[in-house]
């Protein structure tokens, strides 16, 4: 077994973090938290993990359940891909795998939303078995320690990673070895300031003999971010307003927004009293920044508005917390019900 490891295993049963609400020892939870922490940080992770499980205990109870729900448990958290890729891989785990989740790497690759990194991290964290683990915090703890300056997102470096990271796995105590590498680059080898002096690997750290933490992960430029604008219509009515499923492919298909001029148009707007232009708010994406602006506009009698059933909803506070909505949509509504 490589000195690495060891001490990293050593090093995590003391000073790693043992009280994560995920780990349970349950597969299910573990899979769960894997999934939500794709693109999320543990400190946002922890209350969408607890009300999740308190609502969908098993996989059973998340494959009978809708995505809808599912969706809504979502709202906010980002990436809802997830959360629809969980919802199916419920049913394939209900009736290929009777309930359990597979403790097989390529089983569990089978399953829609995951990928190499979260199987492997599922088969050492949930079943103690040898898997690689290559997030963002693991890849910069190996990228420093072995002194590798190439770009981090070019799939060269994606591919050496992946190689590196399997020739310096144990050959027990898998659990300790993923959580604790993952714990060193979360808590000691952060992208900023690390604090070499407690790292249980820095003997052997070219970053810290040469000083190039601040250089490794070297960087690309990412390319430009693209802006979209987005116009929503607040259609309220007494202590309701008006939510639409999108149902157009890309980003928060599925999801519950406000309508915009193409589902309204001039004609049917004039219907309404317009109230008030809100300021305008951003929302960043990973790929685009949104600048959204809403006009809010009053009905007295919400009857009168003829809309398809099927697409819109009227929501009052107490229902609209029950709906799946993107984070944007969360705030204007906690502001406007
Ligand atoms: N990031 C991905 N998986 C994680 C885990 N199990 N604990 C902490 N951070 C993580």
């Amino acid at each position: 077994m490589s000195s690495f490891s060891k001490k990293i295993i050593s090093w995590q049963k003391i000073n790693g973090r043992n009280n994560l609400p995920w780990q349970t020892k349950s597969p299910y939870h573990v899979w769960i938290s894997e999934i939500m922490l794709q693109q999320t940080q543990v400190k946002t992770v922890i209350p969408y993990f607890h009300k999740f499980i308190n609502s969908f205990p098993s996989v059973r109870f998340l494959a009978k359940s809708n995505l809808d729900d599912v969706l809504a448990h979502w709202s906010g958290l980002g990436y809802y891909n997830r959360a629809k890729n969980i919802y199916l891989s419920s049913k394939i785990i209900l009736e290929k795998h009777n309930g359990s989740i597979p403790d097989n790497y390529h089983e569990l690759l089978d399953l829609p939303g995951i990928g190499e990194s979260t199987a492997g991290a599922i088969m050492s964290l949930a079943f103690d078995k040898s898997g690689v683990i290559l997030d963002g915090n693991v890849k910069r703890v190996l990228l420093r320690n072995s002194g590798n300056k190439s770009p981090v997102n070019l799939s060269k470096t994606q591919k050496d990673l992946k190689k590196f990271a399997t020739e310096l796995l144990p050959k027990e105590n898998f659990n300790s070895y993923s959580q604790g590498i993952m714990d060193l680059g979360s808590l000691i080898c952060t992208p900023t300031n690390p604090e070499c002096g407690k790292c249980p690997v820095k003997r052997k750290c070219v970053s810290f003999d040469l000083g190039l933490q601040n250089v490794i992960p070297f960087k690309k430029s990412k390319n430009q971010i693209k802006e979209k604008s987005i116009k929503w219509i607040l259609i309220s009515s007494k202590d309701k307003v008006l939510l639409k499923r999108n149902d157009t492919k890309g980003i928060w298909q599925n999801l519950w927004l406000f309508p915009n001029e193409n589902n309204f148009n001039q004609k049917k707007l004039s219907f309404l009293e317009k109230k008030e232009t809100l300021p305008s708010m951003t929302h960043n994406l990973s790929h685009r920044k949104l600048s959204i602006s809403i006009e809010k506009y009053f009905l007295k009698d919400k009857d009168k508005l003829s809309i398809d059933r099927r697409g819109y909803i009227w929501v009052n506070k107490t229902e609209s917390v029950k709906m799946g909505v993107p984070k944007p949509v969360k705030t204007i509504l906690e502001n406007h019900l």
